[in-house]
């Protein structure tokens, strides 16, 4: 099936990345990917370069497979059609559950990550993590700062 989306400079159509409850997806070395419902999320550039950082809480499997897995991570914003996923996601834990199965989701293969991205999104990000901290007293959740390798906008919102 051709794909719905094009490839877009990072930057455009951000305000549906920033008003949307994202998915992140992330995935283990043997290629075992997660998905969980992240609200805590920003875009910007940040040393010269295009930035999505996502703040995980250690809790999270998604927060291993971050840390021990694969240094990649896709943010994906849902289109309506796949809105229910974000309960599926953001409820069980990929320590158990295929959520990918579970909620229906269909991967992408990355072109410059091995973590795919989702389909029926209105955006998508494919990142490299090059950097990462703990929040502060904020809360407990951990900073991942990934580089914008590509960036996707479905053909519905172009
Ligand atoms: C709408 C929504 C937004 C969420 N946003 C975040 C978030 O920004 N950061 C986070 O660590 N957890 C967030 N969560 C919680 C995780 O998605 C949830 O704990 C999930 O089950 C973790 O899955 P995992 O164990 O497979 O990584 C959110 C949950 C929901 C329902």
């Amino acid at each position: 099936m051709a794909e719905n989306r094009k490839e877009i400079n990072p930057y455009e159509y951000v305000e549906h990345f920033f008003s949307q409850t994202g998915l992140l997806v992330s995935m283990g070395k043997k290629s075992e990917k997660n998905v969980m419902a992240l609200d805590w999320k920003t875009l910007g550039e940040l040393w010269h370069i295009p930035v999505i950082t996502v703040a995980v809480a250690p809790s999270r499997y998604s927060f291993k497979l971050l840390t021990e897995g694969i240094r990649e991570f896709t943010v994906n914003i849902p289109s309506s059609n796949i809105s229910e996923a974000i309960m599926v996601a953001g409820s069980s834990s990929g320590r158990n559950t295929d959520k990918f199965q579970e909620a229906n989701l269909n991967a992408i293969d990355g072109k410059n990550t091995k973590v795919p991205t989702i389909q029926d999104c209105l955006l998508s990000y494919e990142c490299e993590i090059v950097h990462e901290t703990k929040s502060g007293n904020m809360a407990p959740h951990h900073l991942f700062f990934g580089k914008i390798l590509k960036a996707y906008a479905s053909k519905d919102i172009l």
